[in-house]
């Protein structure tokens, strides 16, 4: 049962992060969906001739389909992210007065290339990207090709050395990963080897769900973050709570963007110390 044939436009403000257009898509999410957790939220898309149930987390099914990932995430539920935490890195900059052209960016997490294209449009120089999901690299292809100077499919818990030479080669002085850390995509492992390949007095920027900030989250990226902080691993410069998207139930989602500067590689001891570690 479903509540209506497609969210309607204009039930939200309309924020376009895209520059690219997205062909549209008749979407439709299920009644009762208010008691759906972020996590387990899906939708059914009209596809040729009948409707098909997607999770909104199976990446790689909604990678596959071109422009779906835009019109349900962008101009459906008004994703704002990309723009937001590239924002927040612009305003640091200059507050900084460093110029983003002189960044060297590995964008974590970056799927089809949706960061990647905020990034060039700051005027970055280099932006490399890692997914761990085949699909973004096609949809990336297909949709932005020549986006990024470098696009590595490869799980950075356990990537093969060759995929390290190659991003060590690119001397990042600035990690952006958005919308994936937490829900069981990025763990800290990952995030931890991202990391250590950004130059000391590198940049950080990134966005967690609000809640991942409390002491109750079990993503343990509260725990890491915490701790890469008071232990001077990270130097905080600015934050800031934003909509990152509406719920598929009408609901704002709210996150907190931050921009760090990295001061030094994360010790062993302290992945072990918050339990993330070996
Ligand atoms: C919500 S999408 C965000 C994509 C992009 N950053 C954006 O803002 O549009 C989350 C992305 O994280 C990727 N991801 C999930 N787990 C990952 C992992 N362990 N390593 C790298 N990427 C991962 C997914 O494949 C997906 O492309």
């Amino acid at each position: 049962m479903f509540h209506s044939s497609s969210v309607p436009l204009g039930l939200f403000p309309v924020v376009s992060t895209t520059p690219s257009p997205a062909p549209a898509y008749a979407i439709r999410f299920p009644e009762g969906k208010d008691g759906l957790s972020q996590d387990e939220e899906w939708c059914e898309v009209y596809l040729d001739t009948e409707w098909r149930r997607i999770r909104l987390h199976d990446y790689g099914a909604i990678y596959s389909i071109p422009g779906l990932y835009e019109h349900l995430f962008y101009q459906t539920l008004r994703c704002t992210s990309p723009a937001a935490v590239a924002g927040l890195l612009a305003e640091t900059l200059a507050h900084e007065g460093e110029p983003a052209t002189g960044l060297r960016v590995l964008d974590l997490g970056a799927g089809n290339g949706m960061v990647g294209e905020v990034l060039r449009t700051l005027g970055v120089a280099h932006v490399s990207g890692v997914d761990i999901e085949p699909a973004a690299a096609r949809a990336l292809e297909r949709d932005r090709p020549g986006l990024y100077d470098r696009y590595l499919i490869t799980d950075l818990c356990d990537p093969p050395a060759r995929d390290l030479d190659i991003l060590r080669e690119c001397r990042f002085n600035c990690l952006a990963t958005v919308a994936a850390l937490g829900f069981g995509d990025i763990p800290p492992e990952a995030f931890r080897r991202a990391f250590d390949l950004i130059e000391p007095q590198g940049w950080v920027a990134f966005n967690l769900k609000e809640s991942f900030f409390t002491r109750s989250d079990d993503s343990g990226f509260f725990r890491m973050i915490r701790a890469l902080w008071d232990q001077g691993v990270l130097q905080v410069q600015a934050y800031k709570r934003y909509c990152h998207r509406r719920a598929i139930s009408g609901e704002e989602l709210y996150y907190v963007a931050m921009v760090a500067r990295k001061m030094r590689d994360i010790p062993e001891a302290l992945m072990r110390q918050i339990g993330t570690g070996a």
